[in-house]
């Protein structure tokens, strides 16, 4: 639904930013501002940026900015006004009273959380159906060892084997093919465009979010057909890379440590053994949002995946993300089983608590991977291992945890402390070297905005860009700018700006500012992206300590503009288009002055 500007308005008054982002962001004062570390990108200083004063955030390193929605938009995956109702919600103002169906025609997500309990409830009742759920139930008592207890816990469910059974049910309690649609729990006919049941012949994992809602749902065969897992893909309720299976239930034993599988029937079956603080990603591979949602529940994580080669590369690459939120991981070693199920199954829960507590640090697990390849009494072996070592060792940037893993590498393989020292050494150099040539690159290229994706035609108007970005900065900024401009005491009207991206953020500044509600770029929210408001806080930010020189900067700047539009009027050769050009502004400055006697 569309929020009103007053009620917008409301939310962000109510709602503390520096509190808001100091829950997900370690925040430090200095001088007006907050400092901490980024999290839409990773870091190791702090280029994040807090004003409360303005009640607006902007990071100098990646260019992520603008006010408390845009923040909770970006962090938590919303749309604006998921984001708004969420801020209504935590400050407690009551919602507007909205129709079930957005305006836009969109199905809101609350639709979908009730469609998706809905139905969670059916396959519910089809698994506990003596007919109907016979295969399913005998799969998951006889086959997957479940108890009755673990099956209700989990609210698990079977998807009879039908096109219509859902569907039917669900059109009696008044859902509509586009809506069953919208939330994936059905399939759209080709032949037909009527809407048939997404999963069948499965059994079903709802699964749930923290607050309770059944946000999507996983369903295996019984069989070894394929696909052997089906997902929800994603919908306005349910993004993947954002959720985890079990989350709901493992959060509240998470304070030590979580477990993190790869499959649902992985964390089933530990949680069924008492390690109920296991989680999964949903088909997909672990992710930085996963990585932040891990470190907002616990210091540690065991990562429990599949004994094979490909589990264990997966395992890699998750010790990597998950150490970038500087999480503590751990490798849980599993000999003589594929998963941690099969394990259970194979050797009960004590031996797998033996083994969790065994769990190897990511060097340790790294290190005897690489020693495991070699034999350290053969000289080019040792090389070889030492060099690999030495590879990951440069990878920690805690002096100190790169000097125990030195030591405890030139125990294993014999090769002097100091020697490993001086290698790691200059392989440390030679990464920052590339890092800093990567960062140069990447920082010209921005500056020619080449691939600039939020303002393409930014490299093709280098010169007319500058200039849109300064008027539109000191427009955003100072109330005189916006009156001048108003009232046509500045030769500036939106077919001045090359760039169509800046004609919307003109129109959008001057359109706001002939409101009376008052100005406020917060709301700009509504019609522009969160990689948008990034753009125009930065316009903000870069001319915030204009304040002397700003009228020379902006008259110099809509000089600049009338010159691209004369020049290229006159290279097209079509004078005429000229002409018309300064008739249009001229009689735009006589109306102006007419206004204003
Ligand atoms: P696995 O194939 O390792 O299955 O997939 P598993 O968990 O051991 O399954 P069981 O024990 O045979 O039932 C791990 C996870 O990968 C996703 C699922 O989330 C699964 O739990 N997956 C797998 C899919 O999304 N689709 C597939 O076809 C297979
Ligand atoms: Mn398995």
């Amino acid at each position: 639904m569309r929020f009103t500007d007053h009620f917008i308005q409301e939310v962000l008054d109510r709602t503390d930013i520096e509190e808001l982002i100091g829950r997900y962001v370690t925040l430090k004062r200095s001088g007006a501002n907050l400092w901490g570390r980024c999290p839409f990108h990773s870091e190791k200083t702090p280029s994040f940026s807090v004003s409360p004063a303005k009640r607006m955030f902007f990071c100098f390193g990646c260019h992520a900015g603008g006010s408390a929605i845009t923040f909770v938009q970006k962090m938590e995956n919303l749309d604006f006004p998921d984001a708004v109702e969420l801020l209504a919600t935590r400050a407690g103002i009551p919602l507007p009273q909205e129709s079930a169906q957005g305006e836009s025609g969109g199905i809101s997500r609350r639709r979908i959380f009730e469609m998706n309990l809905e139905a969670a409830r059916f396959f519910r009742s089809c698994l506990f159906d003596r007919e109907l759920g016979r295969d399913g139930m005998q799969y998951f008592r006889t086959k997957r060892r479940l108890s009755d207890a673990t099956i209700k816990h989990f609210g698990l469910g079977f998807a009879p084997n039908s096109f219509g059974a859902l569907t039917d049910h669900m059109h009696k309690l008044g859902y509509t093919d586009e809506e069953l649609i919208a939330a994936c729990l059905c399939g759209k006919s080709q032949k037909t465009g009527r809407a048939y049941d997404y999963f069948r012949n499965r059994v079903m994992f709802p699964i749930i979010d923290t607050s309770g809602n059944v946000v999507a749902f996983g369903g295996r065969v019984l069989d070894d057909s394929k696909p052997k897992y089906l997902n929800s893909s994603d919908t306005p309720a349910f993004k993947k890379s954002r959720h985890l299976f079990a989350l709901n239930f493992a959060k509240n034993y998470a304070s030590e440590k979580m477990i993190l599988c790869e499959g649902y029937m992985d964390v089933i079956a530990l949680h069924q053994a008492g390690f109920e603080n296991a989680v999964a990603t949903l088909g997909t591979a672990i992710t930085p949002d996963h990585a932040r949602i891990f470190s907002k529940y616990t210091q540690r994580v065991i990562i429990s995946y599949d004994s094979d080669e490909a589990g264990q590369n997966a395992a890699n690459k998750a010790m990597r993300i998950l150490g970038e939120v500087g999480m503590d991981v751990r490798v849980l070693k599993l000999a003589n089983a594929k998963d941690p199920d099969e394990y259970i199954q194979k050797f009960g829960a004590d031996r797998l608590r033996l083994a969790l507590e065994e769990s190897k640090t990511g060097f340790e697990h790294k290190a005897e991977r690489i020693l495991s390849k070699y034999d350290v009494s053969i000289g080019t072996d040792r090389i070889k291992a030492s060099n690999e070592l030495c590879a990951i060792i440069a990878e920690y940037s805690s002096p100190i945890e790169r000097e125990v893993y030195m030591d405890a590498a030139s125990k294993r393989i014999g090769i002097p402390v100091d020697v490993l020292r001086n290698s790691i050494e200059q392989i440390q150099r030679r990464r920052h070297k590339v890092a800093r040539e990567k960062e140069s690159r990447e920082a010209q290229a921005s500056l020619k905005n080449y691939g600039d994706r939020i303002n393409p035609e930014a490299s093709k108007n280098p010169r007319a860009t500058t200039a849109e970005e300064a008027i539109l900065g000191l427009l955003l900024i100072f109330e005189e700018y916006r009156n001048a401009v108003e009232r046509g005491e500045v030769p500036l009207c939106r077919e001045d700006f090359v760039t169509e991206f800046h004609r919307r953020v003109f129109d959008a500044v001057m359109s706001m500012h002939a409101r009376e509600t008052g100005f406020s770029p917060e709301l700009l929210g509504a019609d522009f992206s969160p990689d948008e408001m990034g753009r125009i806080q930065k316009m903000v930010v870069a001319r915030q300590q204009l304040q002397q020189n700003g009228p020379a900067v902006f008259r110099s700047a809509v000089e600049v503009l009338q010159d691209v539009a004369k020049t290229s009027a006159a290279k097209e050769g079509d004078l005429n288009a000229q002409i018309a050009y300064l008739r249009e502004k001229q009689a735009k400055l006589h109306k102006g002055k007419a206004d204003k006697t």
